[in-house]
């Protein structure tokens, strides 16, 4: 007897903490469409959960998150461990030019190693919050380098959003994990749902492959996640994943099912790029 993962009255919407290139929360209404039907489903994988804005509108009973960046997954274990001390902590930043650049300069200095993880989580969520854009950007060494955004009344005190997440990953059965996509491969059997959403391809010559940790996401790996695609299809799980609409990922995924869907743009280098672009979801049901 399959046990349903996701319950029958409708779930409170959480919207994600960090802002995240690439984040979900507006497109996950029509990926919810797209998705098997819900009591065939009995696991939730999320390999490149970003910010999880499509987690936190589905809100699995039990899930599986990942992601390669350790500060980010870091959020979600101190979210859901240390909500309160997470408060207090943001309490003690303020939203000047002096301290966004004394608290981003830290992982320059020993003294970042000697960090809580509460004292990492709060720095993090406070960055995201006040530096420009809301862009999440290390340079070859690791180091991050947003510079100070200038907004008046940033909100990197969200109370009753760091509760509500939090009430929801310590009321699932939610296993985080910091690694790479792969390592949630054991997770994967019959009945589970993936929704992959790696860092995308270039639509033309001119973008680049770029990534969002050091080393980046090359065409070698975009074909090697379209193989780790066929070996959940084979474990009759079912996957969905988000890319650009651009020949490669089309070739790539040409067996499955191709659905276009139009996504907002969130995150744009400039206020006049924003607006909606196509993008694909490729799903195998
Ligand atoms: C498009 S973003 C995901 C956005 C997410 N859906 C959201 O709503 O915020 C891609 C994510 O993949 C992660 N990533 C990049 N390479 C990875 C890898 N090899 N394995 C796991 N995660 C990776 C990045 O850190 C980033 O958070």
């Amino acid at each position: 007897m399959m046990q349903p993962i996701f319950p029958n009255s409708p779930k409170k919407f959480i919207s994600p903490l960090l802002k995240w290139v690439g984040g979900k929360r507006a497109l996950a209404p029509i990926l919810c469409n797209l998705m098997p039907p819900l009591d065939q489903i009995n696991n939730y994988v999320e390999p490149f959960v970003g910010a999880g804005g499509m987690l936190l509108s589905i809100q699995p009973k039990k899930a599986v998150i990942n992601d390669l960046n350790a500060e980010l997954i870091n959020v979600y274990k101190v979210v859901r461990n240390n909500p309160k001390e997470l408060l207090l902590e943001l309490d003690k930043h303020i939203n000047s030019v002096e301290h966004f650049y004394k608290i981003r300069d830290i992982d320059r200095s020993p003294s970042f190693a000697k960090l809580s993880v509460i004292e990492r989580a709060a720095r993090i969520i406070y960055l995201n919050k006040t530096c420009f854009n809301g862009l999440y950007r290390v340079n070859s060494q690791g180091f991050f380098n947003v510079p100070y955004g200038y907004y008046k009344s940033p909100n990197y005190r969200e109370y009753s959003k760091v509760c509500a997440i939090s009430e929801y990953l310590n009321q699932s059965d939610v296993t985080i994990l910091n690694g790479n996509y792969c390592d949630t491969l054991p997770y994967i059997r019959k009945g589970t749902l993936v929704y992959l959403d790696p860092p995308y391809a270039p639509v033309s010559q001119t973008s680049n492959f770029t990534g969002y940790n050091p080393g980046g996401f090359s065409y070698e790996e975009q074909t090697k996640l379209k193989k780790f695609c066929d070996t959940i299809a084979e474990q009759e799980a079912f996957f969905m994943l988000s890319n650009s609409d651009c020949s490669l990922i089309r070739e790539l995924y040409h067996e499955y099912k191709i659905h276009k869907v139009r996504a907002p743009r969130a995150i744009a280098a400039s206020p006049n790029s924003r607006g909606t672009m196509t993008e694909l979801v490729v799903t195998n049901f």
